[in-house]
C-alpha cells in the first residue's frame, strides 16, 4: 500500500515535471534573444531537477572549442577565460560521445575537469550532463550541478534533462538562424546608403541645366559609390561563406617572405600616397595554409595599418617562430584604439566613430580576418595605445 502511494507521488512529480517542460518549451520557442533564452533554460534546469547550479557549454562552430556560454554559478568574465578540454573533462566526454553522463561523486571521478572549480571557487559534488543536439549534430552540453540536499540524480532526472536539452538545442539553433537574418537586415541597410547616393546622382545628371563642372563631380561620386557597393558585396559574400562553414581551405606550402613581399606590392601605391613606409623583419620559412585567404588577411591588416596611420607614418611587419606556430605582427604608428573600442574590434560593422568619418570601410574586414585565421587553427589579438599606434598579432600553426 505504502509503495503505491510513493509511486503515485512519483507519478505526480513526473506529470508536474512534464507540464513544466511543455510550458518552458513554449516560452523557449518565443525567445530569440540569445542571452535571455539561455537564462531561461538554466533556470528551468535548476528548478525542475532541483540542483544548486546549471550551465550550458557550446562548441564553437569555427574553432571546435568547448566553452561556457552561460552558468548560474560562474560570472561571465571567468566563463570567457575557461576553455574546457574535449579530452579530460566530463563535458568534453559528453560532447564527443553524444551521450548523457551522471557523476554521483566527482571526487571518485578522474575525468572531472578541476580547473573550473578552482577558477570560480565552487565545489562540484555531483553532476548530470546531456548533449545538446540538432539534426544529429552535437552543438554543446547542458549540465545540472549539485543535486540539492543529499539526493542523487535519478533515471527520471536523466530523462527530464534529455527532453529539456532537445528543446533547448532547437531554441538555440533558432536564435542562431535569427541572428543570421539580422545580419541580412543590416547588410541590406548598408547597401541602401550607396544605392540612395547613386539614385540621387543619376537624377541630378538628367537635369539639362546642370553645369559641366558639376557633372564631373557627380560622375566621380557615382564612381566612388559603385566602388563601395562592389567592396560591400564582395565582403558580405566572403563573410556569409565563412560563417556558413562551407568554406574549404586549400592548403599548400609556400615560402613566407616571398608571400609577404607579394602582398605588400599590391598596397605599395596606397602606402606611397600617404608617405608611409613598410619594413619587414623575419626569417625565411615555409608555411602551410590557404594562400589566397591568408593574403586576404595580410591585405586587410595592412590596409588598416595604412588607412588608420598618420601621414608619413610607419608600418612594421614582423614574424618569428614561436613553438609550433608562426607569430606575425602588423605594427602601425597610427591613432591607436581606445580600450573600450578594442573590445568591439571583431564585431560586424563596427567602426570607430572618429575614423569612420574620413575613411571608407565596411567594418567587416577584421571579422573576415578573424574567421580565416581561426579556420587555420590560429589566433588573432591586438595591442593598442591611443596616439601611439596599434599592433595586430596573429598566429598560424606550422603543421
Ligand atoms: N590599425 C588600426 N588602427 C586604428 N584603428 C583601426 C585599425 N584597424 C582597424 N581599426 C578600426 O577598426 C574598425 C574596423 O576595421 P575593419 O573591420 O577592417 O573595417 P573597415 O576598415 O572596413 O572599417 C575600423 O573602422 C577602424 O575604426
Ligand atoms: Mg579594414
Amino acid at each position: 500500500m505504502a509503495l503505491q502511494i510513493t509511486d503515485l507521488n512519483e507519478m505526480q512529480i513526473l506529470v508536474e515535471n512534464y507540464r513544466r517542460i511543455i510550458e518552458i518549451s513554449r516560452q523557449l520557442n518565443s525567445t530569440l534573444e540569445h542571452r535571455s533564452l539561455l537564462q531561461q533554460i538554466i533556470s528551468a534546469v535548476t528548478e525542475i531537477l532541483q540542483t544548486e547550479a546549471a550551465s550550458i557549454l557550446l562548441i564553437d562552430p569555427i574553432t571546435g572549442e568547448l566553452k561556457f556560454e552561460i552558468a548560474s554559478n560562474i560570472n561571465p568574465h571567468a566563463m570567457e577565460t575557461i576553455i574546457v578540454p574535449m579530452e579530460g573533462s566530463i563535458a568534453g566526454w559528453i560532447a564527443t560521445h553524444g551521450e548523457p553522463r551522471v557523476i554521483q561523486d566527482v571526487t571518485q571521478e578522474p575525468g572531472h575537469f578541476q580547473a573550473v572549480d578552482d577558477t570560480i571557487a565552487f565545489k562540484t559534488r555531483n553532476l548530470l550532463g546531456v548533449p545538446l543536439r540538432t539534426h544529429k549534430k552535437v552543438i554543446g552540453v547542458i549540465q545540472a550541478v549539485n543535486k540539492q540536499g543529499s539526493e542523487k540524480f535519478t533515471e527520471a532526472d536523466v530523462n527530464t534533462l534529455t527532453i529539456l536539452a532537445s528543446q533547448a538545442a532547437i531554441a538555440i539553433e533558432n536564435a542562431r538562424l535569427f541572428r543570421q537574418s539580422d545580419f541580412i537586415a543590416e547588410m541590406v541597410h548598408e547597401l541602401r546608403t550607396p544605392l540612395a547616393g547613386l539614385k540621387a546622382s543619376t537624377t541630378l545628371l538628367m537635369r539639362p541645366t546642370l553645369p559641366e563642372e558639376k557633372r564631373t563631380d557627380i560622375i566621380n561620386l557615382i564612381q566612388s559609390e559603385t566602388d563601395r557597393l562592389i567592396r560591400l558585396t564582395t565582403e558580405f559574400l566572403d563573410l556569409a561563406q565563412l560563417e556558413s562553414g562551407r568554406t574549404r581551405l586549400e592548403i599548400t606550402k609556400f615560402e613566407l617572405t616571398r608571400f609577404i613581399e607579394e602582398s605588400i606590392e599590391v598596397l605599395r601605391p596606397q602606402a606611397q600616397e600617404k608617405g608611409i613606409s613598410i619594413e619587414l623583419e623575419g626569417p625565411s620559412m615555409v608555411v602551410a595554409g590557404d594562400r589566397g585567404k591568408l593574403k586576404q588577411v595580410l591585405l586587410n591588416l595592412l590596409t588598416n595599418a595604412i588607412k588608420y596611420n598618420r601621414p608619413h607614418g610607419k608600418i612594421f611587419l614582423r614574424w618569428q617562430l614561436d613553438g609550433d606556430f608562426v607569430h606575425l605582427q602588423v605594427v602601425d604608428t597610427g591613432y591607436g584604439i581606445s580600450k573600450e573600442n578594442q573590445k568591439q574590434m571583431f564585431q560586424k560593422f563596427f567602426r570607430v566613430a572618429d575614423t569612420a568619418g574620413f575613411t571608407q570601410g565596411t567594418g567587416l574586414g577584421l571579422v573576415i580576418t578573424k574567421h580565416i585565421i581561426e579556420a587555420h587553427g590560429g589566433e588573432i589579438w591586438l595591442e593598442s595605445e591611443e596616439g601611439v599606434g596599434t599592433s595586430f598579432h596573429f598566429t598560424l600553426p606550422m603543421k
